[in-house]
């Protein structure tokens, strides 16, 4: 789906598909010099990291495992909720492993913190994030993130794996959601 197919739908395009795959080609060279001499396990957090993760993970030029897992975060709201509850959990044994969390958007922190703490009390060697958007104003814990694409100012977005009631996933490119959607 393309922003003219739900232009009305949209107050701005902030982050278009090509600066969106130019970004990852230049947080993948930075993870590959990173993680050299070991195999790093992606960690997707579902869904909205889905895109994001089959485009970075393709932008690799060196060998990966790949894992999900699923948490509640908000399901039509458009406020953050803090309550984070494991829907999916991951199929691999982590300990020892150098693990890099693959997430779509930070808007409070929440989520991440928690994800982080509970993946190092696993016995992970190294426990890294990738973001591609943060919202600082909106954060509300400190999360340490290693590879960040974009911060953005603190409107409801959607597209490339964001959705609204699980619409706009499949949007190509990052728009700020119009409020008459919502409201
Ligand atoms: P946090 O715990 O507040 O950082 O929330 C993170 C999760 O909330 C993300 O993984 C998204 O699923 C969702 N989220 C936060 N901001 C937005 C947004 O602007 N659009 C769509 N989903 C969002
Ligand atoms: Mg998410």
């Amino acid at each position: 789906m393309d922003v003219d197919d739900i232009r009305a739908d949209l107050t701005e395009v902030l982050i278009t598909e090509d600066e969106i795959h130019a970004k990852l080609a230049e947080l993948a060279r930075q993870v590959e010099a990173d993680f050299e001499g070991t195999t790093p396990l992606l960690v997707g957090v579902l869904k909205g990291a889905v895109m994001v993760m089959a485009d970075f993970a393709r932008e690799l030029r060196v060998h990966i495992d790949m894992d999900w897992m699923a948490v509640s975060s908000y399901g039509a709201s458009t406020e953050s909720s803090g309550v984070v509850r494991i829907l999916k959990d991951l199929d691999t044994d982590i300990a020892g492993r150098d693990v890099l969390i693959v997430e779509d958007i930070i808007d409070s922190g929440l989520t991440l913190s928690w994800l982080r703490a509970n993946l190092e009390s696993r016995g992970a060697n190294s426990v890294r994030i990738l973001a591609l958007l943060r919202k600082p104003e909106s954060i509300k814990v400190d999360v340490p993130v290693d590879y960040i694409g974009f911060d953005i100012p603190p409107a409801f977005v959607v597209g490339y794996g964001l959705d609204y009631a699980e619409r706009y996933r499949n949007l190509r490119a990052i728009g700020v959601l119009a409020p008459h959607v919502y409201q």
